[in-house]
């Protein structure tokens, strides 16, 4: 027993084993995305800002190796419900791992947008009142679908602080339907009282599973307290039972993403044509054009320009880069000045240089370039090492592949590549060296040399003419 002047051990519980019938998927409602990551991501990220990781249990079941392996990442715990019969039964399977802690944060794993913040202001109240259980509210417009709160009230009739029951929609009276104030799915309970009377739960509800809301009359008949902390902030208990619920909240947090940034100094044109991931950063003073795509990992520096139908995913760019329209680039590195597109294809493991230029159509696979290099127009360029201030033709081929094994093309610095060359790898050109255009490289190129690879010129004088006149001479005489 811990003495009650010590912090008290504090855990929160994520439950997330349902299987989000409401959602017609195959996949588990705890994995579908807003905002570019998980639900139940989100709910870690804000749990992990108030308690350690090691501290998280998240109740896991319908497809449970998947959500595992999902965040598993994060570092917090789980706790298999195999079956999955209610809230109150998903608490009852965590009531192990939850038994050296004198109070527990029940989370829904499908309410994304609950802050650290609101977590907090939760578990302060609680601990300040020392009730068995607190719950979050609010008041709903339109409060359909959610457990409804009944206050206890005084002698007078007036409603209290406490809670007598929350009652699920299906179980409401008709008079109670015009509650307004609702159960948003997040409880702070003293972890002894709440596995005390855990047990006590029934399944005599149209659903047959034990509802966790049900603890609440059940701790008020057993003398217990139980609390509301009501928040103002309506939309950040909003819970994902559908896909039109998702579509709602994904735009909510893309919103929320494009005003934080636009507060910090990026200008976004049209910022509703935009989807940038809550886990993007930008810096001041870049230009984000209309119907932009910002995802994952995604770090760009100031005064950058990325015009519209770009769609950049787990990439850095430094400072001042300008990426023009339609590019798609993924995993790779950008450094200052580089220009981009339109419409290049900027695969995994590229690193462009400083002040490069990266034209339309041109892909890059795990391909290095040096400052200043330009690589231009309809170019493919993979496994390559570039130098410095290159000049890649139009119409290059970087030949890597050769079935098995891909091999790599090294170009140093100041070489010149004519158009439409193939550089057969692994090759070489030198320093400062010259492929003639329309080159087939089958071997290295030495350091300032000159290397033509394509068939002599033939010109044969008179020939078009003369075979004009003889196709003309035959359809005369038919
Ligand atoms: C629940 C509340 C309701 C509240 C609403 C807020 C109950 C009975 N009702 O309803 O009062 O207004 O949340 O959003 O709790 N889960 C498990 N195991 C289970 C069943 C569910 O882990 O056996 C998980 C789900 O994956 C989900 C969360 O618990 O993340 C809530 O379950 P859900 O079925 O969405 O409850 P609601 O009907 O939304
Ligand atoms: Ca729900």
């Amino acid at each position: 027993m811990s003495s009650s002047k010590s912090a008290p051990r504090l855990a929160v519980a994520i439950m997330a084993a349902g299987k989000g019938t409401r959602l017609k998927s195959k996949h588990p409602k705890v994995l579908f995305e807003v905002g570019g990551r998980s639900l139940l991501s989100h709910v870690i990220a804000a749990a992990s800002q108030v308690v350690a990781p090691g501290d998280i249990f998240a109740i896991i079941g319908h497809e449970a190796h998947r959500v595992r392996e999902a965040v598993g990442s994060t570092g917090v715990n789980f706790v298999l419900q195999a079956d999955q019969k209610g809230t109150g039964h998903a608490v009852m399977c965590a009531r192990q791992a939850l038994k050296g802690y004198d109070q527990v944060l029940v989370l829904s794993g499908d309410a994304p947008l609950l802050t650290p913040e609101t977590i907090c202001r939760i578990r302060d109240f609680h601990l300040r009142h020392g009730g068995a259980m607190t719950l979050l509210s609010t008041d709903f417009a339109d409060p359909t679908g959610y457990g409804r709160i009944i206050r206890r009230k005084k002698k007078s009739g007036k409603p209290t602080d406490e809670v007598a029951q929350i009652v699920e929609e299906k179980q409401l009276a008709a008079s109670q339907k015009k509650i307004t104030e609702i159960n948003a799915g997040m409880y702070a309970f003293a972890a002894r009282k709440l596995f005390a009377n855990l047990d006590k739960l029934r399944t005599d509800n149209p659903h047959h599973e034990y509802y966790l809301t049900d603890i609440a009359e059940v701790l008020n008949k057993a003398g217990e307290k139980v609390m509301a902390y009501k928040t103002a902030d309506a939309h950040e208990v909003a819970g994902a039972n559908t896909r039109a619920e998702m579509a709602e909240l994904d735009r909510e947090m893309r919103e929320r993403k494009c005003t934080e940034l636009m507060a910090a100094g990026v200008t976004i044109f049209k910022p509703e044509t935009c989807l940038i991931d809550t886990t993007v950063s930008v810096g001041t003073d870049t230009i984000i054009e209309p119907f932009v795509q910002l995802l994952g990992a995604t770090r760009i520096g100031s005064d950058c320009r990325i015009r519209s139908y770009s769609v950049i995913t787990d990439c850095e760019l430094a400072d001042g880069v300008t990426v023009r329209q339609g590019c798609v680039m993924e995993k790779s590195t950008v450094a200052s000045g580089a220009v981009l597109g339109p419409y290049s294809h900027v695969r995994p493991q590229t690193e462009i240089g400083p002040e490069c230029h990266v034209g339309n159509f041109v892909e890059t696979k795990k391909t290095k370039m040096g400052r200043g290099s330009k690589a231009n127009h309809l170019t493919y360029l993979g496994d390559a090492v570039i130098g410095e201030n290159v000049n890649v033709g139009a119409g290059t081929i970087t030949c890597n592949y050769d079935g098995v094994h891909k091999h790599t093309t090294t170009i140093e610095d100041g070489a010149f590549i004519g158009s439409d060359s193939t550089l057969v790898a692994p090759v070489k050109i030198g320093r400062g060296a010259y492929v003639g255009a329309a080159a087939c490289i089958t071997e290295d190129v030495p350091e300032d040399a000159l290397a033509i690879a394509r068939a002599r010129q033939i010109v044969k004088e008179g020939w078009a003419k003369k075979k004009r006149e003889e196709i003309t001479a035959k359809k005369g005489g038919r």
